[in-house]
């Protein structure tokens, strides 16, 4: 199964970066897999440590695809990276071990500290909605405009029906995305 969150890591100049990313557990171990190029990649890789924060507040998901990095961090209580301060809970992780890859390497790694700081709280349709848009959104270059059209008014059904206020908020983030792409696509590049 895998398990969409906001992984945080280190960068060079010490600053933080902050990714969505699906994660899967093996063995005990978290599986995380970066394509390549990524910055991410390049962190973990680098610093062999990073954080995986399970978070309900799908702005972060649809704030990272549309430049909105600057979400409030505080410090992990393991690992030398910071972590999302809210987030229903987080994991600290340390690389195990490395399985290089041309597209998709994966990092194998250890929970060195977990901690649980609010309830999860129910499903929400217009949240799962948000997270489809925004891989979307991250795929836009690869799918033809009228699936990414048919799929976002499916889609816009759950928004509209079940969102609160955060989720309207991403929405909004992700439509906007789109309609910028969609109008800088040449009809000759859509077409093809
Ligand atoms: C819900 C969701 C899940 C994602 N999962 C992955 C993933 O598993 N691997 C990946 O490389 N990118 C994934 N992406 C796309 C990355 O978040 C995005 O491309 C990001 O820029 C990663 O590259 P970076 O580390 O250079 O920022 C996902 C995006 C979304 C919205």
């Amino acid at each position: 199964m895998i398990r969409e969150i906001i992984i945080t890591s280190r960068n060079q100049d010490g600053s933080t970066h902050i990714a969505p990313m699906g994660v899967r557990r093996e063995d005990g171990l978290y599986v995380v897999a970066p394509f390549r190029p990524s910055r991410t990649l390049e962190n973990v890789m680098r610093e062999r440590h990073a954080v995986v924060n399970f978070t309900d507040d799908v702005r972060v998901f649809a704030g990272c695809l549309t430049g909105r990095h600057d979400w409030p961090l505080c410090a992990a209580a393991r690992v030398p990276v910071l972590r999302l301060q809210e987030s229903l809970s987080h994991a600290e992780l340390e690389v195990r071990s490395f399985e290089d890859d041309a597209q998709r390497p994966r990092f194998l790694c250890a929970v060195v500290h977990e901690e649980t700081h609010a309830p999860f709280a129910g499903f929400n349709r217009a949240q799962a909605a948000v997270l489809e848009a925004a891989i979307l959104v991250s795929r836009l270059h690869m799918l033809p405009a009228e699936k990414i059209q048919r799929e976002l008014e499916y889609l816009r059904i759950a928004v509209g029906k079940t969102a609160g206020e955060r989720e309207h908020l991403a929405w909004s983030w992700l439509e906007a995305r789109i309609a910028e792409f969609s109008a800088n696509v040449s009809p000759r590049s859509a077409a093809s």
